[in-house]
């Protein structure tokens, strides 16, 4: 099989980055994870960048030509996904159309309800009964591109900000996986 060269974005834990590279290590598994970009020097996800040997930049997100230079680096080394594991920058127009269709995010809610930040605290306000996770394609617009995966679960009677995050994490390490089972093992 040939892996699809994978570029994973980050900026904070990187737990789901973490578990990418678990799945990228089985020999079935469709994509190999060429590159991390972090938009943060002290991300704790680039210990993993580290720990597993996987090539690794720190991008400016201030440098007007930062997005430019990304592009010719994802370039060079042949990127054709790209996932954003807890990316909290929003990607240009412009980018997103120089890889359409090849940026996928994962989102902590069942979208299209709570796009955006805070999900877990109006998901509590909100009294929901049950809430889960979304693997979706980038588009122009923020949390709305076309779903691949949804998890879900019910929400606890005395559940907290930290517990329905806990939760929500632990689905999500293997929604992002098995995401991408789906796009490219079915095709
Ligand atoms: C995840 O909950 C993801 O849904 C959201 O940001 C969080 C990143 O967590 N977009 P981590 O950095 O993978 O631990």
């Amino acid at each position: 099989m040939v892996k699809k060269n994978t570029c994973v974005f980050i900026s904070g834990t990187g737990t789901n980055l973490k578990a990418l590279i678990k799945s990228s290590r089985e020999y079935n598994f469709p994509i190999n994870i060429k590159l991390i970009i972090s938009n943060k020097k002290d991300a704790l996800g680039l210990l993993y960048a580290k720990r597993y040997s996987i090539p690794f930049k720190v991008v400016k997100t201030k440098d007007t030509l930062f997005e430019k230079k990304l592009i010719n680096i994802l370039n060079e080394k042949k990127i054709n996904l790209i996932c954003l594991a807890g990316y909290m920058k929003i990607l240009s127009k412009s980018f997103i159309n120089s890889f359409k269709g090849k940026i996928i995010n994962i989102h902590p809610s069942l979208l299209p309800l709570y796009k955006g930040t805070n999900t877990f605290s109006r998901i509590l306000k909100a009294q929901e009964i049950k809430t889960g996770c979304t693997v979706h394609f980038v588009n122009e617009k923020l949390d709305s591109g076309k779903i691949i995966l949804q998890k879900s679960f019910e929400i606890g009677k005395n559940e907290s900000i930290l517990s329905l995050k806990k939760k929500t994490q632990k689905i999500e390490h293997k929604a992002f996986s098995q995401a991408i089972t789906k796009l490219y093992m079915l095709v």
